[in-house]
């Protein structure tokens, strides 16, 4: 089976055969499985997956858009409903499920998101949730952009700059390409006010899978390049359009293409990697900034669900 198709009437399909035999399905990293908890009343009604960095971060959002879409009452924070499980966490506020994509607070990357990912979309496959919009909220760096821009993503490359996620199965490497919803980002994009105090871009995401070297940093612990070559690596990327660097957006728009589910990255820049390296110290700043790819994708869930998706 190649790609999965949408399909708004018998709920999400995936492209992995197995699964129909997969009774009692556990989703070791979900804590839960097909048995032990009712899937399609938990989940059946899921429209929107958000994805981010940090367990506490993603409690906060699934807190901000129950609020704004008025299914949580003043105060009341959601339980975790992937308590079961010591990895990840997984809250739910209407026909939004917010969960955090590092294992504890520590993971970082595609690895990492790949495993919530999966199981993620195989519980709502088994719960039936149809036309499921999975969007990624994040930090990175960002290339010529003042720090706190939000970026949406409109493109991604690989550490090779090419438009392919690679990966190993079964000894052998596989590319799978990185396909991005232009439709959705200009959607996401659509939904910045010109009373915003920050920038909302549409560019090209640099997805590495290294925070140091991998990001042209000479600060890590071993170091093979030079200021220059850090420097020329940083122009270039420049040159070529890319608006900001992070550490999973090529697993994730090549997963979910894979999967045939719409996704979307939306990320706030804390440095600009034209000028530094080092992110700043002030996590004041750091938190307020943090809050603006949940504000504008708030913005975007509240218009699109009242647009009857
Ligand atoms: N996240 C990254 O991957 N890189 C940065 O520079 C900042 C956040």
């Amino acid at each position: 089976m190649e790609n999965a198709n949408r399909d708004s009437q018998i709920g999400m399909q995936l492209p992995n055969p197995h699964l129909a035999n997969m009774t009692k399905d556990n989703l070791y990293h979900l804590g839960m499985s097909r048995t032990s908890h009712d899937l399609p009343a938990l989940f059946g009604d899921v429209k929107f997956v958000c994805l981010g960095g940090s367990a506490r971060r993603m409690e906060n959002f699934a807190y901000f858009i129950g609020q704004e879409l008025g299914v949580l009452s003043t105060n009341e924070r959601p339980p975790n409903l992937a308590s079961n499980s010591e990895r990840f966490v997984l809250y739910k506020a209407g026909p939004v499920l917010s969960a955090n994509v590092c294992i504890y607070e520590h993971g970082i990357g595609v690895p990492s998101m790949l495993v919530v990912l999966h199981e993620i979309l195989k519980m709502l496959h088994y719960a039936g949730s149809s036309e499921v919009t999975f969007i990624r909220i994040g930090t990175c760096g960002g290339i010529g952009v003042p720090p706190g821009s939000v970026i949406v993503s409109n493109a991604a490359v690989n550490g090779k700059l090419e438009h392919t996620y690679e990966t190993v199965v079964l000894g052998k490497g596989i590319q799978r390409p990185i396909n991005v919803d232009q439709e959705l980002a200009s959607e996401i994009h659509s939904c910045s006010r010109t009373e915003d105090p920050f920038s909302v871009i549409l560019g090209k995401t640099y997805c590495t899978d290294d925070f140091f070297e991998g990001q042209a940093r000479t600060g890590g612990a071993v170091c093979d390049i030079n200021d220059g070559d850090e420097h020329r690596f940083l122009k270039q990327l420049d040159s070529e359009g890319v608006k900001n660097i992070e550490m999973e957006s090529a697993g994730f728009f090549a997963l979910c293409h894979k999967a045939g589910v719409k996704c979307g990255v939306v990320c706030v820049t804390f440095i600009d990697r034209l000028s530094t390296e080092d992110v700043p110290t002030d996590t004041d700043i750091l938190s307020e900034w943090t809050q603006r790819p949940q504000i504008l994708v708030a913005r975007f869930i509240k218009k699109q669900l009242t647009n009857g998706v």
